[in-house]
């Protein structure tokens, strides 16, 4: 009698035991997704020809369905069409699809209004962001490598062009060029229910190669027909910015810095005339917000001290 309980004890051990192996095996069991550089195809492409009009800067904003206000703002603000001393400066909103029919109609006819959208067929989701930045990059590559730089930006941020433009020129460097908020030390998060968690799986190594943060990065064009013709090569991420680092660290491009004084703010910057006539870009930006700080930019006569 005791041993049949100990025997059943030990069945019990045993199979909590390869449970739990189970378990702990179970995400390693996922099928890796590979990356195909011509995944999806165009639905919607913006209105412009790149060979015929090259732009000096081309703005890829990330974006989503149900952002048409923060779309309407930033066309009213620094998505303008602009010439900065002499150069053309444009912006085109990145979306992905939705199943939601009403939504998909809207797009389409945002598109047609305004020729601003580009759009491929894959499912528009936080985690798909890398599918979009790359889908922003095949773009570049196939329709406008003319473009001298590109900067992908998210929907909830500022971006001043003209002293970006500015700063572009003073830099003077027109291949191989790509800059940002640095991000040069950056581990892998492995804490479960953290948003930004990556799994061993998905990421074996301990530390990110060097790379932007995703709020807004610049790049000469050349860029991003580099990272698309390696992109197949370079294990997936989700996170897209450590994915195009890992496209770069292939490439031996070094991130740089832009200037010598910050200029991206991708944990936001409190709003003064004078300080956001001499950035680049800062992140948590609502609608409501960028209209009003354009507003004061556009009509302020104050004197900013020289930085
Ligand atoms: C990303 O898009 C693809 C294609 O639509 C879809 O199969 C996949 O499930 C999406 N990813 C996520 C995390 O939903
Ligand atoms: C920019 O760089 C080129 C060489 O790379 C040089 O010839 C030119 O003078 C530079 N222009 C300015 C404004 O510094």
């Amino acid at each position: 009698m005791a041993q049949q309980k100990l025997r059943l004890l030990y069945v019990g051990l045993l199979s909590v035991g390869a449970l739990c192996l189970y378990f702990s095996m179970a995400p390693y069991k996922e099928e890796p997704f590979v990356f195909k550089k011509t995944y999806g195809t165009f639905l919607q492409l913006p209105d412009i020809d790149c060979r015929q009009d090259p732009p000096f800067l081309v703005l890829l904003v990330t974006s989503s369905h149900m952002q048409a206000s923060a779309r309407t703002a930033i066309r009213k603000t620094w998505g303008r069409e602009w010439t900065v001393s002499g150069r053309q400066v444009r912006t085109f909103f990145l979306l992905g699809t939705t199943g939601n029919q009403e939504q998909t109609n809207a797009v389409a006819q945002e598109s047609y209004e305004h020729g601003d959208i580009i759009q491929k067929n894959f499912k528009d989701v936080y985690f798909n962001l890398t599918l979009k930045t790359m889908m922003g990059l095949e773009w570049v590559h196939h329709f406008c490598p003319q473009a001298a730089f590109v900067m992908k930006t998210d929907s909830d941020m500022f971006v001043n062009v003209h002293y970006l433009t500015e700063l572009l020129l003073k830099k003077n460097r027109t291949t191989r060029f790509f800059t940002g908020f640095l991000k040069l030390n950056e581990y892998p998060i492995r804490r479960k229910f953290n948003k930004w968690f990556v799994s061993k799986y998905e990421y074996p190594w301990d530390k990110y190669p060097p790379f932007c943060s995703g709020t807004g990065y610049v790049f000469s064009s050349d860029v991003a027909s580099q990272v698309y013709d390696v992109s197949e090569s370079v294990p997936f991420i989700k996170l897209e910015d450590v994915f195009v680092g890992l496209c770069l660290a292939k490439l031996r491009i070094r991130p740089e810095e832009l200037h010598s004084q910050q200029t991206f703010f991708p944990e936001g910057l409190r709003f003064s005339t004078c300080r956001f006539k001499k950035i680049v870009a800062c992140h948590f930006v609502t609608p409501k917000e960028l209209l009003t700080y354009w507003h004061v930019l556009e009509t302020s006569q104050e004197d900013c001290p020289e930085v």
